[in-house]
């Protein structure tokens, strides 16, 4: 029996520490900080790696990192040093999210798809080659940007306002340091999240996200704003070429590169013509992605991280999914993603059973016994069913029964992936 520590505080930590809890292996789930959903919270920030590793060893943790930011300053490096349990990519494997530039170099020089591009430290360079082209781009910071720094432009001049917000405004900081101006591709955008331990990747269910913040895809990128789980955007034979040409095809030419990458693998896919491009690879779960595909997971899901951990997936069966669809809603405070209210108390979450949905909390936290928001997507409300319409039903059903002042949140949620049935 171990104890498991999970780094973050997010909908994606909540369902990962109540996947894990279901585990007949693990005593205990702490979550470091965690929010007002999850269990055995434990003050110590994201960042603060050696805090974690204290903390894990004292209390004997195997330890799981949600979020981005401490695998791109190391934490899997400084546990494995340390010999303690720890499940995701070495800072080294981790580069393919925090350096946009190292990835997409990654990619041509290995032949995996994606879209042409450019990469520019000057403003004057980067709109001179924007205005030699004859198609439009996308602006992508560096560095991370908590899924802010990468702008869609419709025309040239919103190019040369990205390039202005990212490299001259330092609007991300010195995550826009450097840019890359690529192709844009349109498609329909899908998310295919596989777990390797570094010679074998093993396919995760298929899910779809909702990046904008308005219905029909309208807005501002956000986090996410809800997501589905499976996707028929993601055929069976797609889902093989994405596996071969791109999953198998990364996790190999890493190895060239003399990098192990264990951990998840999520290649964010635009398919273009029935073709699959990479539009970016996160190097962790995604969030809320991870709300409805755990909610599908039948197998245990501490196994396969500990079997991921060890380069010992190929010993472990498939995973066993539910044949049912999973929908997550994502509940927001209005304003997000730019600014919004913060403390306001929420109502309604003891009027929702598990048996209904599953309400995975993010921007929340206790307190005198009160569940108050806290961040900008607070909740996950995610739902089973036997067909995706079902899933979708039971999600708003219980979403209609939480209130708090400013909530708002996508009535379309799924509605995009029912033109695939
Ligand atoms: N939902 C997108 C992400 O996790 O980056």
């Amino acid at each position: 029996m171990v104890n498991v520590l999970v780094v973050g505080s997010g909908g994606r930590e909540h369902a990962l520490g109540w996947k894990l809890s279901k585990s007949g292996r693990i005593t205990n789930v702490f979550t470091a900080p965690g929010n007002g959903g999850t269990k055995n919270n434990v003050p110590i920030p994201v960042e603060d790696i050696d805090g974690l590793a204290e903390f894990a060893k004292k209390n004997d943790c195997f330890t799981v990192v949600g979020p981005e930011v401490p695998l791109s300053l190391g934490i899997v490096d400084k546990f494995q040093k340390m010999g303690l349990g720890i499940f995701g990519p070495t800072k080294a494997a981790a580069q393919l999210e925090s350096s946009k530039i190292w990835a997409k170099q990654f990619l041509k020089k290995y032949g995996i798809p994606t879209a042409p591009f450019e990469v520019f430290d000057d403003a004057g360079a980067a709109r001179d080659y924007v205005r030699s082209l004859d198609y439009d781009v996308v602006v992508k910071a560096d560095g991370l940007a908590a899924g802010k720094g990468v702008i869609v432009c419709g025309d040239k001049n919103e190019a040369f306002e990205a390039i202005d917000t990212i490299l001259v405004n330092r609007s991300f900081g010195s995550a826009g340091s450097r840019i890359i101006v690529e192709k844009r591709i349109d498609g329909t955008e899908a998310s295919y999240i596989a777990l390797s331990d570094g010679n074998v990747a093993i396919p995760m269910a298929t899910s779809q996200d909702h990046k904008r913040i308005y219905d029909d895809d309208k807005g501002p990128n956000t986090g996410g704003m809800g997501a589905y789980s499976p996707t028929g955007v993601i055929t069976p034979m797609l889902a093989e070429q994405i596996q071969h040409d791109i999953i198998d095809k990364t996790i190999e030419s890493m190895k060239k590169e003399g990098i192990t990458f264990r951990g998840f693998l999520y290649a964010g896919i635009m398919v273009h013509d029935g073709k699959p491009y990479v539009l970016e690879f996160n190097t962790r779960m995604g969030d809320p992605e991870c709300q409805p595909i755990l909610m599908r997971m039948d197998s245990d899901l501490f196994e396969y991280l500990e079997a991921s951990s060890h380069g010992t997936l190929d010993m472990l069966p498939p995973i066993s999914w539910k044949k049912q669809s999973a929908v997550c809603v994502v509940l927001a405070s209005s304003g997000y993603p730019d600014s919004y209210q913060k403390n306001e108390k929420i109502l309604g979450l003891d009027k929702i059973p598990e048996s209904d949905a599953m309400v995975f909390h993010a921007g929340t936290r206790q307190e005198n016994g009160d569940i108050l928001t806290s961040g900008g997507r607070v909740l996950g409300v995610t739902a089973l069913g036997d067909t995706l319409q079902d899933a979708i039903s039971g999600a708003y059903l219980a979403v209609d029964k939480i209130e708090w002042k400013s909530k708002f949140y996508r009535k379309d949620i799924g509605k995009k992936g029912l033109r695939y049935l």
